[in-house]
């Protein structure tokens, strides 16, 4: 019988398949499938295809993650539903996913429907005769590009910390040499338990990259806070971004210094609807984050709404609020370098509606109560595990010079970088940048020039500063 594939199609060819996946929401194969049905089919005989098929709203590339390997370990969370939508995303991508069950991930969803999805055997026992001969655990660990984590119990993370191997999941972890990304998911009050919080800064001290949990609503009823495993599609990027070039592979200046860059602005929602936010578009802190990948830095990104794609080679946490993001920066620490560059709103609304505000005829508009937000540079500035090198920026719109200064002892920042942002100036959601350089010894004022090239040199400076400081 005839094969196609893909791969081996003239770049021409490949371009309209892709163009026409993208269109249907399907994969490349899927649609192959799909011509080769229709070509085949008497019309008269088989009803139109419905106009509404499993199509995915959202365009994406289906070859993003072409050929790339993901080892997918379903551990006992509640959130082990979400797992299969997991699967369906990747493979759509391009990506093959083997999945490991532990038996918890087995009392809440079942290997057949996992198997079924992931269009490969399901992997459950250490012990197992026939699958140690056939492919066996350390196969299992090494044969991919990335172990995924997902949802990733209190539990086995508890293992991972530990070094425990006792059932294959943990073993495999264990066995690896792969990246590895870990999407925790459980009730926030287990989340924020001392033990748990310990055990994450194990894992992020020995190299593993977390997403989420969110916030949000639990799936038991009542149940709010920050526990929620990640969504799918932002795992999926977390996973394009550890793939395209795993971070802290590349060599350079920075190789073995750990990072942490926001960017983008903050929301804060005033009701369902509505929430107070800024202009930042978050071009300057992504390309930071990705200047100092390309210096060798393993680097996460804590990032606002933006509509930028996530930077290559860097592991990259979508947040919407400043709490939020805070709550990210902090659960990162220890980390060499922390670049502040998210436009983080000041305030808040200080009690957000549950329903949205209604606008009722004759009535005065609802007055706007406003709450300081949590302050992430001063935070990080200030902190007992203080990063050696701490840099802020400052969007200012007079007496930048000045402000920027008092930004600096404030703050407790090493350097300010400071940015006139004036509407004329257009730097808030634009390609280029002016900025000054304050640090305790003095200004350094930059020509301007586009942001990545703010970003290259700015990266630069930063790996000076720990080649010749012992920081
Ligand atoms: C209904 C139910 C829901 C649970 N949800 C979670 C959860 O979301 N996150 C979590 O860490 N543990 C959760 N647990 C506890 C784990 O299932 C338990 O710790 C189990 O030992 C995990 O095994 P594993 O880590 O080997 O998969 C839940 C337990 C039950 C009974």
């Amino acid at each position: 019988m005839a094969s196609i594939t893909i791969r081996n199609l003239d770049e021409a060819t490949k371009q309209l398949l892709r163009e026409r996946a993208a269109h249907n929401g399907r994969s490349m194969e899927e649609e192959v499938r799909h011509l080769l049905r229709d070509s085949t089919q008497a019309p008269a005989s088989f009803p139109a295809e419905p106009a509404i098929a499993t199509v995915s709203p959202e365009i994406f590339d289906p070859l993003e993650l072409d050929g790339k390997r993901i080892l997918l370990i379903i551990t006992g969370g509640i959130a082990a539903y979400k797992c299969l939508d997991l699967i369906r995303r990747l493979r759509e991508r391009g990506a093959s996913v083997r999945p490991v069950m532990t038996e918890g991930a087995r009392a809440f969803i079942t290997p057949l429907v996992v198997g079924a999805l992931a269009n490969d055997k399901v992997f459950l026992e250490l012990f197992s005769r026939e699958d140690e001969q056939d492919v066996g655990h350390i196969s299992l660990a090494r044969e991919c590009d990335l172990v995924l984590v997902a949802p990733a119990t209190a539990d086995f993370i508890a293992k991972m910390a530990l070094g425990i191997a006792n059932d294959l999941a943990s073993t495999i972890v264990l066995a690896s040499n792969r990246p590895l990304l870990v999407a925790p998911a459980m009730n926030p009050i287990m989340w924020a338990a001392a033990a748990l919080q310990r055990n994450m800064q194990q894992l992020r001290a020995d190299g593993v990259h977390v997403i989420g949990p969110m916030r949000g609503e639990m799936a038991e009823s009542g149940e709010a806070g920050t526990g929620r495993m990640a969504e799918p599609l932002d795992i999926v990027a977390a996973v394009r971004g550890l793939l395209a070039e795993a971070p802290g592979t590349i060599s350079g200046p920075l190789t073995g210094k750990r990072a942490i860059v926001t960017s983008g602005p903050t929301h804060e929602p005033i009701d369902p609807v509505r929430y107070i936010a800024n202009r930042s578009s978050g071009k300057q802190g992504h390309a930071i984050a990705a200047a100092l990948a390309a210096l060798g830095a393993q680097v996460t990104l804590v990032s606002g709404p933006v509509t930028i794609t996530d930077p290559p080679g860097v592991l990259t946490v979508h947040v919407e609020t400043a709490r939020e993001m805070l709550d990210a920066v902090e659960q990162l620490l220890p980390a060499d370098i922390a670049v502040m560059v998210a436009a983080v709103a000041d305030w808040r609304a200080s009690g957000e509606a549950g329903e949205k505000i209604k606008k009722k005829p004759g009535e005065a508009p609802p007055p706007l109560q406003l709450t300081e937000n949590p302050d992430i540079l001063k935070t990080v500035g200030h902190h007992a595990k203080r990063p050696a090198l701490v840099v802020g920026f400052a969007a200012e719109t007079q007496n930048l010079i000045d402000n920027a200064k008092g930004k600096l002892q404030r703050k407790g920042a090493d350097w300010i970088v400071a940015n006139d942002v004036s509407p004329a100036k257009g730097v808030m959601g634009g390609d280029r940048n002016h900025v000054r350089i304050v640090s305790r010894s003095g200004v350094e004022d930059w020509p301007e020039m586009d942001k990545t090239s703010v970003a290259a040199r700015l990266a630069e400076k930063i790996a000076e500063r720990f080649e010749t400081t012992e920081v």
